[in-house]
């Protein structure tokens, strides 16, 4: 069978034949007729977690259908920071994989949704859900949140990994609000801040969780954004170099905490 590999951390990761896996006891083999490109998939292949060890070369990358990871650490970041209906949540990375989900997700449980967005995907994170878009550049994150939320937002998503950005609008969450990173943006005096419940989120992976998902995506109520479809051999190529960038962009974020994008 064909799968999208690595020889070696470091190497772009690339189509190769690889031999049909046997499922061992409790396990099955699925097919799978498209997948997406997760930021830890490109992490894996850089390296930049090889000191979690237990590798083994060629290296099968693949964290995703398409749908869980993603989608499940949307939900569950949602639950986590129980924003109620009517509440205000503010997504930083919204056009990311866990950004869109989050969005359509929180905009069903009747959410306020502030994005913050490029002025080119402003329109597409409205259509997702979004009531107010913060274009990136364009004004100061807290600024954008004193004038949009002047009593304060009920939660923050931080789906960048930016501790100088969640240090700047960590302000804006109201007493006992929730500041959530999902990629380790969060500096140590706001973990330890009493004003509000600042945490980093890991996905739980529930089972209960994925059927929760896979419900919403049958309904309707969400879906899975596509930012580019690429051909199965050679076309990771551009995320792992817009992974490259991200990475270099970020020098103070820790290894992992790394994106590609989606929504474009
Ligand atoms: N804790 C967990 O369990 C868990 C689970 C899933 C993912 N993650 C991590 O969470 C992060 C997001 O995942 P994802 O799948 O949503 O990634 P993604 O699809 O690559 O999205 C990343 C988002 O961050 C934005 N972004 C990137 N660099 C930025 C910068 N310098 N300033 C402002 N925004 C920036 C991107 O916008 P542009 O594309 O416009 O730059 C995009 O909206 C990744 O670091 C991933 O590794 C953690």
């Amino acid at each position: 069978m064909r799968a999208i590999g690595i020889a070696h951390f470091g190497e772009t990761p690339a189509l190769r034949e690889v031999p049909v896996p046997e499922p061992g006891g409790g396990e099955v083999r699925v097919a799978i007729e498209a997948a997406s490109i997760n930021p830890l998939d490109l992490a894996i292949a850089s390296g930049a977690l090889a000191a979690l060890g237990g590798y083994r070369f060629p290296l099968t990358l693949g964290m995703d259908g398409a749908l869980p990871t993603a989608g499940m650490t949307a939900l569950g970041a949602i639950d986590v920071m129980g924003v109620p209906e009517g509440g205000t949540l503010v997504v930083l990375g919204a056009t990311g994989g866990v950004g869109t989900f989050t969005i359509q997700a929180a905009a069903a449980r009747g959410i306020r949704v502030i994005a913050t967005a490029s002025a080119r995907l402003a329109e597409e994170v409205r259509r997702l859900g979004a009531t107010e878009i913060v274009v990136r550049g364009a004004e100061p994150l807290d600024e954008a949140l004193r004038r949009l939320a002047p009593e304060g937002v009920d939660a923050i998503l931080d789906a960048v990994g930016d501790r100088s950005l969640t240090s700047s609008v960590a302000g804006a969450v109201r007493d006992g609000g929730a500041l959530l990173s999902i990629g380790s943006g969060l500096e140590e005096r706001l973990l330890a801040d009493e004003r509000i419940r600042a945490a980093d989120y890991r996905l739980d992976r529930k089972p209960e969780r994925l059927a929760e998902l896979t419900a919403l995506v049958t309904a309707g109520t969400i879906r899975p954004v596509i930012g580019a479809r690429l051909p199965p051999g050679g076309g990771t190529a551009r995320p792992h170099r817009r992974y490259q960038g991200h990475r270099n962009a970020r020098q103070d974020r820790p290894p992992g905490a790394l994106t590609s994008g989606r929504c474009r």
